[in-house]
């Protein structure tokens, strides 16, 4: 199988070769303190070893719930936000047909989310569609605690045991948490639900090598194995054995970190296939929630080209000198389709008749990342094969990878999230959520 492969060359004008090498001590001591688990948030590195312990039973027994749990339903809700809900749609927007759901033909059920949002539009448009048709239900929360999917759950629950009864309802609802904690496991256990464990050693952004991710991906019908066999590959990549210099994460974190030092203080994840849009979602709560700590760290965004060049073109080519570009190219589209010759040819696109619309969006791709190099904004390059199962796992293992090493690399903590708890406090001292009294007195008073 083939890798994917990182470019660096086209940031040497603003970092030189020299300037990267020269983190290599630093970088190999980071993958080190991961494997080792002797750096900052060393009870959450269960992460670093995940793929290659993933076993065949295990992933066999998930396929066959997952494929007798499918048969029974038109739609899979699956409920959950940040890195309980990210990881998978990613993965299923990147691998679905983009107009299935439109399309007659339907060998899997289709997977739809809730608790990302608390849209009260959303959910009631949501159990407009679920009225009339079957369904089942996976939530997700590690914590089983988080206010956004709870009420979606609680939502979705009453809406499905008023739909087949409260028996009925039960096998159609499963729930992946922590194996003692929080609310959801105690509801889990005392309504009979089937449940997969969250490991305690794993973080929710670097969780979609878990039940988190496998569970939902399973249900859908798409191909956990060479998920896992992907980023299990990069697993050994990225091991702390390979030098610096042949290790793609080690080296795309030690750029960064250069760059950064250098201010360049945004980071954009470019695609060319839209199919890759929630895969940059997933890769900014990654690196926004993993480094964005004690006022450092590179802001994470991302963009969907050429769409976006008609809309934030303009300012990476020539707004504040403070980005980087980092762009996942894919080598080879699933199908091919080509543009037609016109004997009127009032359209003028006679000279691009017989090409395939890949390869103009390839020229697309260079052309875009030569005017934003000499715009002044340095782009990085990873490259897959193709979109598949396979080099999503190998990405996934990859950034996760790099994230830690660069967290390292800042000397922050890239396991925690301890600015995430602002805004609930503040929201259930508005909501007078019980216990919260004296916030709720204190806030009133800014209001
Ligand atoms: O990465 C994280 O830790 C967070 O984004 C969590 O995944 C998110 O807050 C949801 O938490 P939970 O799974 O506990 O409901």
């Amino acid at each position: 199988m083939e890798s994917l492969k990182l470019d660096v060359s086209q940031v040497y004008k603003f970092a030189s070769k020299e300037e990267i090498i020269a983190l290599q001590a630093k970088a190999e001591k980071a993958n080190r303190a991961l494997h080792e688990k002797t750096g900052k948030g060393k009870d959450f590195l269960g992460w670093v070893n995940l793929p290659s312990s993933i076993d065949n039973k295990f992933l066999l027994d998930l396929e066959n719930y997952a494929s007798s749990f499918r048969k029974k339903v038109d739609y899979i809700i699956v409920i959950g936000i940040g890195g309980s809900y990210l990881g998978s749609k990613a993965i299923v927007e990147a691998l679905s047909d983009t107009f299935a759901h439109l399309k007659k033909k339907k060998d899997f059920p289709t997977i739809l989310f809730a608790g990302q949002n608390i849209g009260e539009d959303y959910l009631y448009e949501l159990l407009e569609l679920l009225d009339q048709n079957t369904y089942g239900l996976v939530v997700i929360s590690k914590s089983g605690t988080t206010t956004e999917p709870a009420i979606a759950f609680r939502i979705l629950k009453d809406h499905l045991e008023r739909q087949i009864g409260i028996e009925q309802a039960k096998e159609l609802i499963v729930a992946v948490t922590d194996k003692e904690k929080g609310a959801l496991r105690t509801l889990a256990d005392r309504k009979g639900y089937k449940t997969f464990i969250i490991p305690d050693d794993i973080g929710g952004r670097y969780s979609v090598l878990t039940p988190v991710g496998l569970v939902p991906l399973a249900m859908g019908g798409f191909d956990i194995r060479s998920l896992v066999k992907g980023a299990s590959d990069m697993e050994i990549k990225c091991n702390q054995a390979v030098p610096f210099i042949n290790n793609p994460a080690a080296i795309y974190a030690a750029t960064r970190y250069i760059l950064y030092s250098k201010g360049k203080k945004i980071e954009i994840l470019a695609n060319y296939e839209n199919k890759l849009h929630y895969l940059a979602e997933w890769w900014k709560q990654l690196f926004g929630e993993s480094e964005g700590k004690k006022n450092a760290g590179m802001y994470p965004s991302s963009v969907d080209l050429t769409a976006d060049l008609h809309s934030m073109g303009q300012y990476i080519q020539e707004g504040e000198r403070i980005l980087i570009e980092t762009v996942i190219s894919v080598k080879k589209t699933k199908f091919i389709t080509t543009i037609p010759s016109n004997s009127d040819n009032l359209d003028k696109l006679n000279y691009l008749a017989g090409k395939n619309i890949d390869f103009i969006n390839k020229m697309a791709e260079l052309g875009t990342m030569l005017a934003h190099l000499d715009g002044g904004v340095p782009n990085l390059k990873i490259e897959i094969p193709e979109i598949n199962a396979y080099y999503l796992g190998q990405l996934i293992y990859f950034f996760e990878k790099a994230c830690g090493i660069s967290g390292y690399l800042l000397g922050i903590n890239p396991f925690d999230q301890p600015g995430v708890e602002e805004y609930k406090k503040n929201m259930f001292a508005l909501l007078e959520k019980p216990e919260f009294e004296k916030e709720t007195k204190k806030i009133k008073k800014r209001l």
